[in-house]
C-alpha cells in the first residue's frame, strides 16, 4: 500500500520527524526560511498531510493545490495563519500544539514584562559600550514591579500561567476574557474580572494573551492605548495585529505610556520603524516558545496528531482545532 506523503515546511526537531519517519514518505524543508508560495504550493501538491509553521499562510488557494491533503499540523498553538472554514469544508483535519508551550511562553512574558520596566535592555547596552561609570543615584530609574496591577487580557492557558507567577510578586491581577474562569481558579489566582476599559484604567502591565481573530484585530488602538496609566507597559507576546502598531509607536513617542514589552508584531518579520529608535520598548523576534525542551514537545505533538489523522484515529484531546470534521474519524 502506498505510503501516506507529509510535506514539513521547516526544521523540526528530529524527535518530530522521528515520530513520522517510516509511517510516512516525508519531503522536509531543512532550511530556516519561511517557503514561498511556489515552494508550498509545490509542497502540497502531492501531500495527504503538511506540517507547517505559522509564517506559512494556508489559505484556500494553497488548499485548492493540494487535492489529496487530508490533514494539517500547525507547529504552533495560534492557528490564525490557516483558513480553518475552508479546510472544514474540504473536510481536512487541522490541529495545533496546545498546553506544552504555555509555561515557557508565561515565562517569556515574564522576561518581558521584568526587561521593560527595569530597563535590562538599555543596561545591558550601557556595560557593553562602556558607558558604565559606577553606581549612580539617577542612573537607569525605572518603574516598580513588585506589588502593582496586572491586567491579563486573554485569561486561556498562557495568560492563566502569566497571571499564576504574578503571585509571587505580590500583584493585583485583573483581567479580561471572553468566556471568564471559574471562580475557584479566579481565587486561585487571585485574579478579578473587569471590563476591558477598567483593565486598561487601572494596570500598571497590560499583558495580551488572547488569540487573533477577526474580533481581537487591533483590540488595543489608540482609544485603548489613550486609557492607559502615563505609567503604564504594555506586552504583547500574543500576535501582532491585536495590536494597532502604528498607534502605539505614536502613544510611546509621545509619553502616553511608559514602555512595551513586544515579542510579536504587526507585519513580521518587520517592526514599525517608529518602534526601533524607542529606548523604553524590548523588541524581541517571536521567542515565546523558544526553548529546546518545548520545541521538541511540539515537534512531537504536531508529528503524532498528523500521523493520527492520516491513520483514521482522532488526535488527542484539545489538539483538533475543527471540531466539524470529527465525522470523518473511524473511532468517533
Ligand atoms: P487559549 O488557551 O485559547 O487562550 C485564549 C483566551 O483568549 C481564551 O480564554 C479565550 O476565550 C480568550 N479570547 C478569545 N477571543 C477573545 C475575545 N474576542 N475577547 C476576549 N477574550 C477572548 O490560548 P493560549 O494557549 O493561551 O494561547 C494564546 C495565544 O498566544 C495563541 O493563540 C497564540 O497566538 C499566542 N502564542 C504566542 C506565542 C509566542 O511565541 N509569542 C507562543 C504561544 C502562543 P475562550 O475560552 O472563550 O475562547
Ligand atoms: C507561537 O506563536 C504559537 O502560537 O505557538
Ligand atoms: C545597592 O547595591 C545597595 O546595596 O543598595
Amino acid at each position: 500500500m502506498r505510503k501516506p506523503k507529509v510535506f514539513v515546511t521547516c526544521p523540526i526537531p528530529e524527535a518530530g520527524l522521528d515520530v513520522l519517519r517510516g509511517a510516512v514518505d516525508m519531503e522536509v524543508n531543512m532550511d530556516d526560511r519561511v517557503l514561498t508560495r511556489q515552494e508550498l504550493l509545490a509542497g502540497v501538491a502531492d501531500a495527504d498531510g503538511l506540517l507547517c509553521q505559522l509564517a506559512d499562510v494556508v489559505d484556500e488557494s494553497v488548499l485548492a493545490a493540494a487535492p489529496r491533503l487530508r490533514a494539517i499540523a500547525n507547529y504552533a498553538v495560534g492557528y490564525n495563519n490557516i483558513d480553518i472554514a475552508a479546510a472544514t469544508d474540504r473536510r481536512i483535519a487541522v490541529t495545533n500544539t496546545p498546553g506544552v508551550l504555555t509555561e515557557t511562553t508565561a515565562d517569556l512574558t515574564w522576561a518581558l514584562i521584568l526587561a521593560v520596566a527595569r530597563r535590562v535592555v538599555e543596561g545591558d547596552a550601557m556595560v557593553r559600550q562602556g558607558r558604565f561609570r559606577g553606581w549612580a543615584p539617577r542612573l537607569l530609574l525605572g518603574g516598580d514591579v513588585y506589588g502593582r496591577v496586572l491586567g491579563v487580557v486573554g485569561m486561556g492557558r498562557i495568560g492563566q500561567a502569566v497571571a499564576r507567577r504574578a503571585r509571587g510578586f505580590g500583584m493585583k491581577v485583573l483581567y479580561y476574557d471572553r468566556s471568564g474562569i471559574s471562580s475557584s481558579l479566579e481565587t486561585e489566582l487571585g485574579a478579578t474580572r473587569v471590563s476591558l476599559e477598567e483593565l486598561l484604567r487601572e494596570s500598571d502591565f497590560v499583558s495580551l494573551h488572547v488569540p487573533l481573530t477577526p474580533e481581537t484585530r487591533h483590540l488595543i488602538g489608540r482609544e485603548q492605548l489613550a486609557m492607559m496609566k502615563r505609567t503604564a507597559y504594555l506586552v504583547n507576546t500574543a500576535r501582532g495585529p491585536v495590536v494597532d502598531e502604528a498607534a502605539l509607536a505614536q502613544a510611546l513617542a509621545a509619553g502616553e505610556l511608559a514602555g512595551a514589552g513586544l515579542d510579536v508584531y504587526e507585519n513580521e518579520p518587520e517592526v514599525h520603524p517608529g518602534l526601533l529608535g524607542l529606548d523604553n520598548v524590548v523588541l524581541l523576534p517571536h521567542l515565546g516558545s523558544a526553548t529546546v525542551d518545548t520545541r521538541e514537545r511540539m515537534a512531537v505533538m504536531a508529528a503524532e496528531s498528523l500521523l493520527d489523522v492520516l491513520e483514521g484515529r482522532e488526535p488527542r484531546a484539545g489538539n483538533l482545532v475543527n471540531r466539524g470534521v470529527i465525522g470523518v474519524f473511524k473511532n468517533k
